[in-house]
């Protein structure tokens, strides 16, 4: 049976790292109020060169050197954003054209901060019906571009980033995605939302929030998520070696794996340094664990994410 492999992770981060005493003296905040309520000590934050194609490109090409792949093996580039460089064509298309890859194709994949498991899920999707062997999934933000640098609610929380996996399809009854569970409620939309768009001349838009909603839905349902990937596949808390969760707020992390029973150094962690990337939050702390040697082949890790929409989902996968 052909599952998807992720054969190679990659990233990229901005050059420019902004600390919570540097935003304390734009906007009226501490660091100790920022690192209380979310645990973020820093954020990485995009210049004028850095968009999303710039950095999606680039974790991809380290995650296609990790996986000792060429351009050649890349049959479809999925590219989940809630920031596009350009209304169209896809971050994804600029990313096919930056690394120099000739065939397959490529689109973008909106699901604000769960964006990510969304993309794994249709790339698994593409391997397991054989419409492609070679898939690059990929999160690429520049949230610093539609947050209100005056609203201290929102400004303080989001960073840029991005981060890459490359899928293979491989004859395989132990390597792979196990399974992915994607949800919505559209119903919840204006708890977290953009105020406007590229098709609003006057209106770019700017991210709004209801922060306490936000958490209480999330605390919920990525319990929920959690449980429901182990038991579609017969597994139990203990089985797993490792939670790779959505970096938006350390509490949310702290909750999710309590539920699970993990010890803290079972939680990968990058909101601390990174902090919300949206869309790059789980390939980037992925491409971390994986670069630092934590997370090896043969391990189980289970991946989730929750963000605007709402939308959230899990992955679980045997590296
Ligand atoms: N610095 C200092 N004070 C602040 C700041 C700030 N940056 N922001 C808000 N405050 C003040 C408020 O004005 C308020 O003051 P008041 O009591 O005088 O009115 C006080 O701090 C408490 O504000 P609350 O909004 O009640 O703070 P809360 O404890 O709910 O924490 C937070 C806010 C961190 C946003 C929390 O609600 C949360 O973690 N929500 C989850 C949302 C999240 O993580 N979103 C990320 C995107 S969604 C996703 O990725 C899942």
């Amino acid at each position: 049976m052909h599952r998807s492999v992720i054969a190679g992770t990659g990233a990229y981060l901005p050059e420019r790292v902004v600390t919570n005493d540097e935003l304390a003296k734009r906007i009226e905040t501490s660091d100790a109020w920022i690192r209380e309520r979310t645990g973020i000590r820093q954020r990485h934050l995009a210049g004028p060169h850095e968009t999303a194609a710039m950095m999606g490109a680039a974790a991809s090409a380290a995650a296609l050197k990790d996986a000792a792949a060429t351009t050649r093996d890349v049959d479809a580039i999925l590219l989940a954003t809630s920031t596009p460089d350009q209304a169209f064509p896809a971050t994804a298309v600029r990313v096919q054209a930056e690394l120099g890859v000739l065939h397959g194709f490529a689109f973008d994949i909106s699901a604000a901060c769960a964006g990510f498991v969304y993309a794994l899920s249709v790339g698994d999707s593409l391997i397991r019906t054989g419409q492609a062997r070679g898939v690059l999934v990929i999160g690429s933000e520049v949230y610093s571009r539609i947050l209100n640098w005056r609203d201290r609610t929102t400004c303080v929380l989001f960073g840029d980033g991005a981060g890459a996996v490359f899928l293979r399809a491989e004859e395989s009854r132990e390597r792979g995605i196990l399974s992915t569970h994607l949800h919505a409620n559209g119903g919840l939309g204006d708890i977290l939302y953009v105020d406007g768009s590229v098709g609003q001349p006057d209106r770019p838009g700017h991210l709004v929030m209801n922060g306490k909603e936000v958490f209480r839905h999330a605390v919920t349902r990525l319990a929920e998520a959690v449980d429901e990937a182990l038991a579609a596949n017969g597994l139990s808390r203990t089985d797993l070696d490792w939670l790779v969760p959505h970096q938006a707020n350390m509490r949310i992390i702290d909750s999710v794996g309590r539920r699970l029973g993990l010890p803290p150094d079972r939680v990968i962690v990058t909101v601390d340094r990174h902090a919300n990337t949206s869309a790059a939050s789980v390939p980037l702390a992925l491409a971390e664990a994986r670069q630092d040697g934590r997370i090896r082949k043969g391990d189980l890790v289970l991946l989730e994410a929750l963000g605007g929409g709402l939308t959230w989902g899990s992955t679980l996968v045997r590296m």
